[in-house]
């Protein structure tokens, strides 16, 4: 009897120990970090958001934030205090970024790097810490250069294709005209070597349809036997 109403020291402390854990974590609130899920896409000198959540959606003004990235966790943004702390970046992403805070109070907030470049491409790591509790998630970056194509035989391509067209074009255009012209001369002297026949100036052996070259150098030596 005297050992249940008074309890040793070891249990007592035991339970007091259980109820604090039981306390504190309670107080501090267990809770998931949710990064995007996908790589996150963006081109070189544009901006990028890098969204980080908590579930279940809670107040986290009052939670430390941050993103980090290897090696060596360089920060690359940190919010604590209810401040951002631009002294704690890493050198390269002072100036660079900007935490989107206006869903912090249900525990959603977007980091956005602005001037995005190729060493940025990789992980990143999203952080939200209350008290001594801490979650992280991973978040993917790929940076992707609008002009990957444009390498020294596009650009020597690229130079020489509008001559190249315009050249064609000419010639085709030369080429059209030049036809043309055969077709009319050809029509006249055609029609010059009918009026020669009719008056009987040329002999039976260009009656018959021959090659174009070969009527014409006849027609021609024709011509100047006559005015010869
Ligand atoms: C979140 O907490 C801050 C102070 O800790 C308070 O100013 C703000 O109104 C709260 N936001 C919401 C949505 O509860």
């Amino acid at each position: 009897m005297a050992n249940l109403s008074r309890p040793s020291l070891p249990s007592c402390l035991c339970s007091f120990l259980l109820l604090l854990l039981h306390v504190s974590s309670s107080y501090t609130g267990q809770f998931r970090v949710i990064g995007p899920g996908h790589p996150i896409l963006a081109l070189v000198g544009d901006e990028a958001e890098l969204p980080c959540r908590i579930s279940p959606g809670m107040n986290a003004t009052g939670m430390e934030v941050g993103w980090y990235r290897s090696p060596f966790s360089r920060v690359v943004h940190l919010y604590r205090n209810g401040k951002d702390q631009v002294g704690e970046q890493a050198p390269e992403y002072r100036g660079r970024t900007e935490l989107l805070k206006d869903g912090i109070g249900e525990g959603k907030v977007t980091l956005k790097i602005r001037n995005v470049r190729f060493p940025d491409e990789g992980g990143f790591t999203c952080f939200f810490r209350d008290h001594s509790y801490q979650e992280e998630a991973a978040i993917q970056l790929q940076v992707e250069d609008p002009f990957y194509w444009v390498s020294p035989g596009v650009l020597v391509l690229l130079a020489v294709l509008p001559v190249l067209l315009l050249q064609i074009t000419v010639g085709l255009v030369f080429l059209c005209l030049q036809h043309r012209l055969r077709g009319k001369l050809r029509a006249e002297i055609e029609n010059l070597h009918r009026t020669f026949e009719t008056f009987g100036v040329l002999g039976p052996q260009v009656k018959e349809p021959k090659k174009k070259g070969q009527f014409i150098e006849e027609l021609i030596l024709h011509l100047e036997a006559l005015s010869g």
